[in-house]
């Protein structure tokens, strides 16, 4: 918990009281006063400036919106103005598809497949070099912790790259027998939570296969995505193979309403995923392929016999990693009855210890919830528990007076049929509940419309598998949790989505098999 001053963002922190009807967790037992606190440790951003105006990247330039209209681009940790990023209109996006077409007929794909690998290795090695930069910018924009978007985002970014320049000219030995060719152009739409992790999940497998690329950042956070552009520049990429037009919903509806898009690869809300594939479908002769990626409500199961300490730890990054910020976050906990009260109260120890703050802190586990709307979304739907006879358990953190927080929050006494154990939550909220047998785990788990990913806790090998072979999720982890490589694929079930990035699988999204 922060409870420095010195480390806390300007203007100087408030302490925010907490409703009546939230609990507070206890105090930490080992209360030791300030001087055994963390000192400061804030990452200097001063070295990466950024421009005060941002403009879309179109055939290999960056060039102004036909409308010059421009969007405001915040620090949402702050409040403060960062940069001003253009808003591409239908035209703008025309543009851009033209030239991705362009440069798929005239050079990306003809190339041969080991000069495309080539152009992949140099971009992932130009990430790792400018990783640093990157980590501390998209911090910055989007609010995550620093130790997060440096040790996990950024290496998981570049080993996408890598990855897939590796399959660029083996695509024939993914797919033995089979005829692999390229799409064509393609357009991905990705969300605002795990920016340039989820620009390279699409672009990498997509230009690997010989297709070029229009992708639409999310409007909070598209500072990195522009930064990404660069560095396709500094790789020599063709003009015209990636194409980044930045805006917001209307912006991507125009891209998946261009005829000339033969693929359109969206993350996000499962209510746009929904709009998008009725889009397409009245589009019946020369609709292109779709890959979804939605929401999810994932269980995290907790056996009797589970190792608890690790499974205590396994909770926490798997609900309050990137602010719950995660589609495939563990916000709902199933405990076994037996273990109930000893993890809670591990649960409770262990919350208390979680430190809020400024994300640029080495020291910050939870950081600034991504804009107003989103934190506008986890208040009500935090309400609405305590509503319908959930208890709110609240660290006593004191939250900084301005920017957009929220504390780490576990959920107790919810029953299944509460909105806050059926709805996505998308933040630091922990829906606590119990069970008996296996049988009732599983009933339980799978009675959401998510089916994206779940965690499995047991000392018992043979009961991952049984339980794992029931559970209706595209992922699942057993004894860990949120641990991703660029070699197994991710994607979910029902109205978690179709279709699966990340390994051969996200290779097979992106071509033609003859
Ligand atoms: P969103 O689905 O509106 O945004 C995702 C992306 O889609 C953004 O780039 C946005 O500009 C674009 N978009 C919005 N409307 C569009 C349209 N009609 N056609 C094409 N593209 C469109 O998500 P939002 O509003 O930012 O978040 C709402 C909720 O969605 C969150 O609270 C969370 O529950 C869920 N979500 C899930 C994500 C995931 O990783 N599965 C990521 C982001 C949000
Ligand atoms: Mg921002």
């Amino acid at each position: 918990m922060k409870r420095s001053s010195k480390s806390a963002l300007k203007p100087a922190v408030k302490a925010v009281a907490p409703s009546r009807a939230v609990v507070p967790l206890r105090e930490r037992r080992l209360n030791f006063g300030d001087k055994w606190d963390y000192a400061p440790a804030p990452e200097d951003h001063k070295g990466y400036p950024i421009a005060p105006r941002h403009e879309l990247f179109i055939d290999g330039k960056f060039v102004k919106p036909r409308a010059r209209r421009y969007f405001d681009s915040i620090n949402p940790a702050t409040e403060e103005k960062l940069t001003e990023i253009a808003l591409a209109d239908e035209r703008d996006v025309a543009a851009a598809v033209a030239a991705a077409r362009k440069a798929y007929d005239g050079v990306w794909g003809k190339m041969p497949a080991r000069e495309r690998g080539k152009y992949l290795f140099r971009i992932a090695r130009i990430i790792q070099e400018r990783s640093r930069e990157l980590a501390v910018l998209e911090t910055i924009d989007g609010g995550k912790p620093i130790k997060e978007s440096r040790d996990i985002d950024l290496p998981l970014v570049a080993a996408h790259f890598f990855y897939y320049a590796g399959w660029a000219d083996k695509l024939k030995y993914a797919f033995p027998g089979r005829t692999p060719r390229s799409l064509g152009v393609a357009g991905q739409i990705i969300p605002w939570n795990f920016p340039l992790l989820m620009a390279a999940w699409k672009i990498a497998p997509a230009l690997a296969c010989g297709n070029t690329v229009v992708l639409k950042p999310a409007e909070t956070t598209s500072i990195t995505a522009l930064r990404l552009a660069e560095i396709f520049q500094q790789a020599d990429l063709p003009p015209g193979v990636v194409n980044i037009v930045t805006g917001a919903g209307e912006t991507g509806a125009a891209l998946v309403r261009h005829p000339g898009v033969a693929k359109i690869a969206f993350t996000g809300s499962t209510e746009v995923g929904k709009l998008i594939a009725k889009t397409l479908a009245e589009r019946s002769n020369n609709a292109p392929r779709l890959t979804l990626e939605l929401g999810g409500k994932a269980a995290n199961i907790v056996f009797e016999d589970a190792p608890i300490d690790q499974a205590i730890e396994g909770i926490i990054s798997g609900i309050y990693f990137n602010q719950g910020h995660v589609c495939c976050a563990g916000s709902r906990l199933f405990v076994q009855e037996g273990i109930h009260k000893t993890v809670l109260r591990k649960l409770r120890d262990r919350i208390q210890t979680l430190r809020v703050g400024n994300p640029l802190d080495k020291n910050t586990d939870i950081g600034a919830i991504n804009s107003s709307a989103q934190l506008k979304k986890i208040r009500s739907l935090v309400k609405s528990g305590e509503e319908q006879g959930a208890v709110v358990e609240q660290t006593s953190c004191r939250l900084p007076a301005k920017g957009y927080w929220f504390p780490p929050t576990m959920l107790t006494r919810v029953s299944p049929s509460h909105r806050v154990a059926q709805e996505e939550i998308f933040g630091p909220v922990l829906s606590v509940m119990t069970f008996r047998t296996p049988e009732e785990a599983i009933e339980r788990a799978n009675n959401t419309p998510y089916g994206l990913s779940a965690g499995v806790w047991t000392d018992k090998g043979s009961k991952i598998f049984k339980v794992a072979q029931k559970l209706r999720a595209g992922v699942i982890w057993a004894n860990c949790y949120n641990k991703f490589d660029p070699a197994s694929p991710f994607g979910g079930y029902k109205e978690s989505g179709f279709g699966r990035e990340g390994g051969l699988h996200g290779l097979a999204a992106y071509c033609r098999l003859d």
